[in-house]
């Protein structure tokens, strides 16, 4: 089998995670990296990624998870945090990353444009700018995570909790960050739970 294709079947919603088997750093920097080389719309690389790693931090984190165990069982707990203010069309953050392409002043001028006016029709109407950055941390999760599984380690993506209450224990700036997803990273105790998943033919039309 394809490696590619056994990480996607050996990744799966770890539900319980092994609290004695810790990630070794090489390991986990590794996984920071799968997100960090992720793709982003226009290259904005919306995401921040905090380490939950603080046990006392991880039981508060829990308690706003919907007490999910595996927030405090996992080695590894990953926030990832969607830049929405950063993003704007006009600021800084985005003068200076479309800069680091080194382009003539009148190719970055329509870049900035480009980016605006894409912002005004294909954005701003459909979802908030968080939403948007957001899209764009969970290619950084999904990269994170098949990452993780193509080395033997286990993940749980986690949208079960409550935003504001992340927030308040991470003492994130809600005026500049918010919170997009959590996912624990580990080693499994038991089984894989069984795939389920529709077929092929009801999910894809060809035209
Ligand atoms: C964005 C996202 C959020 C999720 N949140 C949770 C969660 O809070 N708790 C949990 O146990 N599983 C969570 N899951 C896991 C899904 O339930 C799981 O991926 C799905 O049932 C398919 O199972 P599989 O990943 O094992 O193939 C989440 C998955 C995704 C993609």
């Amino acid at each position: 089998m394809q490696p590619f294709m056994q990480a996607m079947n050996f990744r799966h919603a770890c539900k319980k995670f092994d609290p004695e088997r810790k990630i070794p750093d090489a390991d986990f920097q590794q996984i920071l990296e799968f997100g960090r080389l992720s793709p982003s719309s226009f290259g904005m690389e919306h995401w921040r990624f905090v380490v939950v790693q603080t046990p006392g931090l991880r039981a508060r984190l829990r308690e706003v998870c919907w007490n999910q165990p595996q927030i405090t069982d996992s080695s590894h707990v990953v926030v990832i945090l969607a830049k929405h203010a950063a993003v704007e069309p006009g600021s800084n953050y985005v003068k200076t990353l479309f800069a680091r392409r080194n382009l003539p002043q009148d190719a970055m001028d329509a870049y900035l444009d480009r980016y605006a006016a894409h912002n005004e029709t294909e954005i701003a109407p459909y979802m908030n700018t968080f939403a948007w950055a957001s899209k764009q941390c969970y290619l950084a999760l999904a990269n994170m995570m098949t990452g993780a599984a193509s080395m033997g380690i286990d993940s749980c993506p986690i949208e079960g909790f409550s935003k504001p209450g992340v927030e308040d224990v991470l003492g994130v700036d809600a005026s500049q960050y918010g919170v997009a997803v959590v996912v624990a990273f580990g080693y499994r105790a038991g089984e894989q739970t069984p795939r389920l998943r529709q077929p092929l033919e009801d999910l894809v039309e060809y035209r």
